[in-house]
């Protein structure tokens, strides 16, 4: 056993070096500027498993028609890119093959499906290595609730937290520890990216969500990170929560539309935006952002849904969760105008009109029917 200790220190004593350097990298980054910009926009479109390549397709038919000037014009390219798949990521034994991250590196943005994560074994989450490797630290997550006047946005912490190390934990006869990382400049740099959305958006209150009575060190530190940022925006309404009583409030209809703008530790950001999503109308209707200060990816909420696959049912997928995530994209690289023509065109055809819609089997349309439907809505916009 004490030899088992004595590995088990090892190994920590070598996390701790790691992390202590990444912190100190992450503090020099805060004072350097961000990417740089070309004038083309390359937009890496990845299918990923399961469900992603059918409900992607419709993605993607919406992006070349909302994009078909600046397409035209070489300003935009949509660019596929194939090798994110289970097979390959298995057979190179590699949760990103490294060519495939070469090519994801020479996009600016990328809009990717859903890519399953095999339990147990050796390979680690594509999201989540995706997310290390382009340091994409804020993960956004916009969820409403229209007749309710609820309007939240989530600002999951994405890169630190349980994540940082996920795999990387200690195990030894009979025990079993795994490690939470929280840094000055990455809790920063999140509570910044809250903060100035609250600010652009006008919205007044964000919630700082953590169990800081428990997790004291960790969640302590991020409290007092985002409550020190905050000071540089007096005219917010800022207010402490504890994740489990947030819980709570999210499905209480007296409390829930008072909520705005909520930071998270990475966790507790990842279960309380399916909460949220179910809210909105099911995890298949949120779309998600992935920033950081020279990347971007936008995708679902959701995974690659496999028993869809399973039960032949795939074409019944609902492309909604990725076409929010096309609109923040869109957004995202200056195209407000047409990222406000798909929110319009999403509202009619998953709220109001609600011709043709999706209900994951054939008792409703099938995700290419509906990927008409939108279009022939956009169009109908134009006019
Ligand atoms: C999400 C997902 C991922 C996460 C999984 C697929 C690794 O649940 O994007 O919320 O835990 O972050
Ligand atoms: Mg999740």
């Amino acid at each position: 056993m004490n030899a088992q200790i004595e590995r088990a220190v090892e190994h920590f004593r070598a996390l701790l070096e790691e992390q202590e350097a990444r912190a100190r990298r992450l503090e020099a980054d805060e004072s350097a500027s961000g990417g740089e910009h070309t004038g083309k926009t390359v937009i890496g479109v990845i299918g990923g498993d399961g469900i992603g390549p059918v409900i992607m397709a419709q993605a993607r038919r919406v992006l070349e028609y909302l994009l078909a000037d600046e397409i035209a014009a070489g300003t935009a390219e949509l660019r596929a890119i194939d090798g994110l798949t289970i097979e390959n990521r298995l057979s190179c034994g590699e949760a990103v093959p490294a060519g495939v991250l070469e090519e994801i590196r020479a996009c600016d943005v990328l809009l990717k499906g859903p890519t399953t994560t095999p339990k147990g074994g050796n390979l680690e989450s594509a999201n989540v290595t995706l997310r290390r490797a382009l340091d994409l630290y804020a993960n956004v997550r916009p969820v409403r609730i229209s007749a309710e006047g609820v309007d939240w946005t989530f600002f999951r912490e994405n890169t630190e937290g349980e994540y940082t190390l996920g795999s990387r934990g200690i195990e030894l006869p009979g025990l079993a520890m795994d490690f939470k990382v929280i840094t000055d400049a990455g809790t920063r740099r999140i509570a910044r990216a809250a903060f100035e959305y609250a600010r652009k958006n006008g919205k007044k209150r964000v919630a700082i969500v953590t169990k800081a009575n428990i997790m004291k060190k960790t969640d302590g530190k991020f409290s007092d990170v985002c409550h020190a940022v905050a000071r540089d925006y007096p005219e917010m309404e800022v207010e402490d929560w504890y994740i489990d009583i947030m819980t709570a409030n999210l499905v209480n209809p007296a409390l829930r539309a008072r909520f705005e703008v909520f930071i998270l530790p990475n966790l507790y950001g990842d279960i309380i935006t399916d909460e949220a999503a179910q809210l909105q109308g099911g995890v298949g209707t949120a779309g998600s952002a992935n920033l950081g200060s020279r990347y971007a990816m936008f995708e679902a909420i959701h995974g690659s849904a496999p028993r869809l696959i399973e039960e032949g049912l795939g074409d019944y997928a609902n492309p909604e969760s990725i076409l929010r995530a096309a609109q923040m994209l869109l957004n995202h690289i200056g195209r407000a105008g047409q990222a406000e023509r798909l929110q319009k065109a999403l509202e009619i055809c998953c709220e109001t009109e609600r011709k043709c819609a999706v209900t994951g089997d054939q008792s409703g349309a099938t995700c290419q029917a509906f990927g008409d439907y939108v279009l022939e809505t956009l169009q109908g916009l134009e006019g």
